[in-house]
């Protein structure tokens, strides 16, 4: 499973980057509002910390078709490799994803709330289809289910699109998803921390130390 980040904030993505086994950062509209930065020069700071293999998702505004290919185009002149285009999958969006397939363009269909949907941009061209899973889960649908069932799809079908789960407000909706074998799920820097911190984790370590301490000196180690 493919793990990305979803922040637009350079110091998080920093740091994730440093300590998790990071494939790609996912932005959206929202996530860079709260940068208060200009976007474009906030995405090009945050493509200047990421490694070449690291993936950059990044969305188009635009709710007409020749807009929102205008738009990538534009995305991809000046944020470079590894650029995944975002498109959210309206009417509009399935005739850019088109277009923008037939030229090349990495795209990842977002903004999913069913499988249709999802089956839609994939045939349509999409690379990753982002079904949001908490969203759904607002709204008295089951986001994992919904994810679920895409991946079933794509992978009964044989689609080379695969599913990137996005709007976790849990540890256990990603675990449910990492089950069936999900191919990524973008994730927040704060949810990221929760994944790996449990306080019995901590007791050991802390419990390892003094055992370590009583046979040589306070603050020592190997
Ligand atoms: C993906 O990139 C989506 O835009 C994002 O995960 C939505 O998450 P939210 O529901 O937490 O805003």
């Amino acid at each position: 499973m493919r793990i990305y980040i979803d922040s637009a904030n350079v110091e998080d993505i920093k740091l994730m980057i440093k300590r998790l086994p990071v494939d790609g950062v996912t932005t959206n509209p929202s996530l860079l509002a709260k940068e208060k930065n200009n976007p474009m020069k906030q995405l090009k700071a945050i493509k200047e910390v990421l490694e070449d293999h690291i993936e950059l998702h990044a969305q188009v505004l635009s709710a007409h078709a020749e807009e929102m290919i205008k738009e990538a185009e534009y995305m991809r002149e000046h944020l470079g490799e590894n650029l995944y285009i975002k498109v959210p999958v309206t009417p509009d969006g399935i005739e850019a994803i088109k277009e923008l397939h037939k030229r090349g363009v990495n795209i990842t269909a977002t903004a999913i709330y069913t499988p249709m949907q999802a089956v839609l941009a994939a045939k349509a061209g999409a690379r990753w289809v982002a079904p949001y899973v908490n969203r759904l889960d607002m709204i008295g649908a089951d986001g994992v289910l919904v994810a679920t069932t895409i991946h079933d799809i794509l992978t009964q079908i044989n689609d080379k699109a695969g599913v990137l789960a996005a709007s976790f407000k849990n540890v256990q909706q990603i675990l449910n998803l990492s089950e069936i074998g999900v191919g990524a799920v973008t994730v927040s820097p704060e949810l990221l921390k929760e994944i790996l911190y449990h306080p019995l984790t901590d007791k050991a370590v802390c419990d390892f130390t003094n055992d370590f301490y009583k046979i040589t000196s306070e603050g020592a180690s190997m």
